[in-house]
């Protein structure tokens, strides 16, 4: 029984057979979805300390970066989208090519893109929704839409008594919305999904649009600013340089965050119509669409504010109060509550799917592939998932979560790409409706581009990563490795 057995590409073409899914996903369905996942905190947020502390107007270079990056894995998703179009997604890729092991790793680090990127979107949802009823007048108690951590932080910060108790109620119902809609059905959550999305889009567009009006050239000067030495929290140096090159690079690092949810598309094969042909378009279809966009925002951005002075926090809509026009500042909050939504919404239920194909292998346990008898839903664990990330949202700091989630997102799409190039070599001969263009070329570029982002993020998230693995590879060997389909299939 070796750990590097590989799936057969007969089985995952008999267990499509058999998928009682709902087969209603159409091509610019998968895109919505696409779209539904990329859009949303990070465009919205990470654009002002990218900008303000980093990159400065060569904000839209760390995008075109980050994006050529995410192109690189999003073309070796596109190859295996055609040849497996499953619901495992990047963990079915590699079961089908390197082996059980590197699957369930996959698998695993999946989770973190999934599980964790869902629970960072239901905090930062809390935090817009909190600020668009400050917008009515109406103020949310700080112990009600924080955890206790931050909830001290910031009564103390405000002079006032540190609460004894704090739960983040928007988190936690925010969460409990998205698992109903996902219970309902597939038809139900990409109906939801296409309003959002349309929303999202049109709010971005009016940021480019109008914000061009307000465009000072001046302000793109210098457009690489001169490098100057980092500081931390307390004013020291860190050793490390802002601006110039290297902070284009650090910036295209924390702007990674805002391109995740292209491969989401990938999860939903099981749902699509015609996968094989409409799944690799979704997913580059999805990604250059953002990809445009987010280079268009972040020019309009640094040309109407002068990066040093962009609100780190807000700093589309500031953009636009800066210049007087307050009511855009509401429908820009409006438009991030929304399109946070739907990243979760997409988030979840990508993470439902793998699990999904997990179980279906037999590596997790039945209960994760039981479906609804009438809405053809994995509802047990879309319950499970919903309930998991509603309280860690309500209870757990995670300002810097997101970092564990573009750390498993990172190594998922550098596996993928290692993981087509094996494909390509070892089954030359297999039906690929689409093939990645110079395979060996953009798999290596994808690998090497993703690596790199890993060797920047900091120590404390490596570390938590690394417990993170040894715990999953504990579980293999627990448990996955014994109950495996695989074992009743001959060596
Ligand atoms: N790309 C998603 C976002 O920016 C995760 O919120």
């Amino acid at each position: 029984m070796s750990v590097w057995r590989v799936k057969p590409v007969s089985a995952f073409e008999a267990d499509m057979k058999k998928s009682d899914l709902k087969r209603v996903l159409t091509k610019w369905g998968l895109t919505s979805l696409g779209i539904g996942a990329i859009i949303g905190g990070g465009i919205f947020t990470l654009t002002g300390i990218a900008a303000h502390d980093y990159a400065g107007p060569a904000l839209a270079l760390s995008f075109v970066i980050a994006g050529i990056g995410c192109l690189f894995a999003s073309l070796c998703y596109a190859e295996f989208a055609s040849v497996l179009p499953v619901e495992g997604s990047a963990y079915a890729y590699a079961y089908g090519t390197v082996g059980e092991l590197f699957a369930w790793f996959i698998g695993w680090n999946l989770i973190l893109e999934y599980m964790m990127g869902a629970t960072t979107v239901a905090v930062a949802w809390s935090g817009y929704f909190v600020k668009l009823l400050h917008l009515f007048g109406i103020e949310f108690p700080i112990w009600l839409c924080n955890d206790l951590a931050t909830a001290t932080e910031k009564s103390q910060a405000l002079g006032l008594a540190a609460p004894e108790f704090a739960f983040n109620l928007p988190a936690f119902l925010i969460t409990w919305i998205v698992t109903a809609i996902l219970v309902k059905g597939i038809q139900e959550a990409a109906k939801t999904n296409n309003i959002i999305v349309i929303i999202k889009i049109a709010v971005v567009l009016f940021v480019i649009i109008v914000g061009a009006f307000y465009i000072n050239t001046d302000n793109w000067t210098p457009f690489i600013p001169a490098e100057v030495p980092a500081l931390d929290d307390a004013g020291n140096p860190t050793g490390k340089m802002n601006f110039g090159f290297g902070g284009v690079l650090t910036a295209a690092t924390i702007v990674f965050f805002a391109y995740i949810g292209f491969d989401a598309v990938s999860t939903q094969a099981g749902e699509a119509i015609n996968p094989k042909k409409d799944v690799p378009f979704a997913i580059i279809a999805s990604l250059v669409i953002c990809t445009i966009l987010y280079i268009l925002v972040s020019l309009v951005l640094t040309g109407m504010v002068k990066y040093d002075q962009l609100d780190k926090a807000a700093p589309v809509a500031s953009a636009f109060s800066g210049i007087g026009i307050n009511w855009a500042v509401f429908i820009i909050t409006l438009a991030a509550t929304a399109g946070l939504t739907s990243v979760m919404l997409v988030m979840m239920l990508g993470q439902t799917r793998i699990f999904l194909g997990m179980s279906k292998d037999g590596l997790i346990p039945k209960f994760f592939k039981e479906l609804h008898p009438s809405f053809k839903t994995p509802h047990k664990s879309t319950i499970m998932v919903g309930g998991l990330i509603s309280l860690v949202a309500a209870f757990t700091p995670i300002d810097k979560v997101s970092e564990m989630c573009s750390m498993g997102t990172l190594l998922a799409f550098a596996m993928v790409c290692v993981a087509v190039m094996i494909l390509r070599y070892k089954k030359p001969e297999l039906e690929r409706p689409y093939r990645t263009p110079a395979v060996y070329l953009i798999g290596t570029l994808g690998v090497s581009f993703n690596i790199f982002l890993m060797t920047q993020v900091r120590m404390a998230t490596w570390k938590f990563f690394i417990i993170w693995g040894v715990l999953g590879i504990i579980v293999y060997f627990v448990y996955s490795k014994r109950n495996s389909n695989l074992n009743k299939l001959p060596e």
